[in-house]
């Protein structure tokens, strides 16, 4: 029997994502992207991602990529450097039977040991339960909302903030300050 492997993307990966995405992009409103990144893009995106040293996976069945989940930065200023923002998507067909948590749990559990003490989710649109919902199921708490900060689709969307101490998060500071 096939079992899903939730495991790290490789570049052979990006055109099944890049479609993921598009669909995203095109349809859905949890990312303010207009335009459709193509896979030169989301290759580049990868390889910037990877270069700085982001863990990004994918979940995988029989071949198919069926989603993908990264972390990046936050925001490029460098006191940011131990806050990650993460991003989580899947195929249309697949969603609610648990893909997303396990994208979202395994992406967490790897920013740990990484050194990562903060996570960060800003959830396009209000109305965007399925991604509350798996944010909240793996923890985060809900921060607040950004009110009609998008326009998509000829309508005002929100940002919704959640977040997510990763390890001793806020409680230490990092003896080995080696993302200075
Ligand atoms: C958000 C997304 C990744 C969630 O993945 P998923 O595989 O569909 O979600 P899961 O089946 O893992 O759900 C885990 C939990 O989240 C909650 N949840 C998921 N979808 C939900 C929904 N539509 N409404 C309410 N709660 C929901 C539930 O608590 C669920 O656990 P349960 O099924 O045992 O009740 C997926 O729906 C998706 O790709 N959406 C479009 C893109 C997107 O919004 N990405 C997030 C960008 S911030």
């Amino acid at each position: 029997m096939s079992t899903l492997k939730i495991r790290p993307a490789t570049e052979a990966d990006l055109p099944f994502v890049t479609e993921i995405y598009e669909h995203a992009v095109r349809h859905g409103t949890a990312t303010f992207e207009l335009i459709p990144p193509d896979l030169a893009e989301m290759t580049r995106r990868y390889r910037a991602l990877m270069d700085g040293g982001f863990p990004y996976f994918v979940a995988a069945l029989d071949g198919q990529v069926l989603g993908y989940a990264y972390a990046g930065p936050y925001r490029p200023r460098p006191a940011y450097r131990f806050t990650v923002e993460n991003s989580v998507y899947l195929q249309p067909v697949i969603h609610r039977r648990g893909i997303g948590l396990q994208l979202l749990q395994r992406l967490i559990a790897e920013c740990e040991p990484r050194g990562y003490r903060q996570m960060i989710a800003v959830i396009g649109d209000s109305a965007n339960a399925g991604s509350i919902g798996v944010h909240t199921k793996c923890g985060f708490q809900m921060i607040g909302t950004h009110p009609n900060v998008g326009l998509k689709f000829g309508r005002w969307l929100d940002t919704v903030m959640m977040q997510l101490a990763i390890g001793e998060g806020g409680t230490t500071v990092p003896a080995d300050d080696a993302k200075s």
